[in-house]
């Protein structure tokens, strides 16, 4: 099976995800200085985002994983179900930057952000590779956005369509007939 025939078109390529990566990775290395941050991965999505930007941030990070999904129509943190939880205890000298592929209603990281606040974290704010504004239900701007898109069904760089995809290097656009036939 050849994934890369399901795709309709390219719409971010990987040289266009490089030069947006190495552009985000160079402002939070510049307004995160002299600071201890965190980058936390939201699984599973964000994995692939995660390890590119990493590796292009130039100052000291530590990083970590959690796994959520938000349900129900607030935005309190009691609605995020939280599958794999952040498990330290030094959150109160910890600047969190949240890392996520993609926002969409706004929910998760609405819902997450006042999670790690109540928490105790030093700081907490998002990063996020693609943004599909015309989704938000709720109000919610993340402090870093590679890129927003239209509302299109979008695999690869991490983001799948029933758990395939994800390891495709560019974002694309799946066809219709692959997800309107199944
Ligand atoms: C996606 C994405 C965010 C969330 C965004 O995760 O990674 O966590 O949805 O949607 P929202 O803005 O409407 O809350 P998903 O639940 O698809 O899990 P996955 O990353 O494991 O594929």
């Amino acid at each position: 099976m050849d994934l890369h025939n399901d795709i309709d078109k390219i719409l971010i390529s990987e040289t266009e995800i490089e030069a947006i990566v190495t552009d985000i990775a160079k402002k939070i290395s510049e307004d995160y200085k002299g600071k201890k941050l965190l980058l936390l991965c939201i699984l599973k999505g964000s994995v692939v985002f995660m390890g590119d930007l990493m590796k292009h941030i130039s100052i000291p990070v530590q990083i970590d994983f959690m796994k959520v999904s938000s349900y129900g129509s607030g935005t309190t943190s009691g609605n995020l179900k939280i599958k794999l939880d952040l498990n330290r205890d030094d959150l109160d000298t910890t600047d969190i930057l949240i890392i996520e592929d993609i926002i969409d209603s706004g929910k998760t990281l609405s819902s997450l952000t006042k999670y790690l606040a109540e928490r105790g974290a030093k700081s907490v704010r998002s990063c996020t590779l693609l943004d599909k504004p015309s989704r938000r239900e709720v109000a919610f701007t993340p402090d870093y956005t590679g890129r927003e898109i239209p509302d299109e069904f979008v695999v690869g760089y991490g983001l799948d369509y029933d758990e395939d995809y994800r390891a495709l290097p560019f974002v694309g656009i799946l066809k219709r007939e692959v997800y309107e036939n199944k």
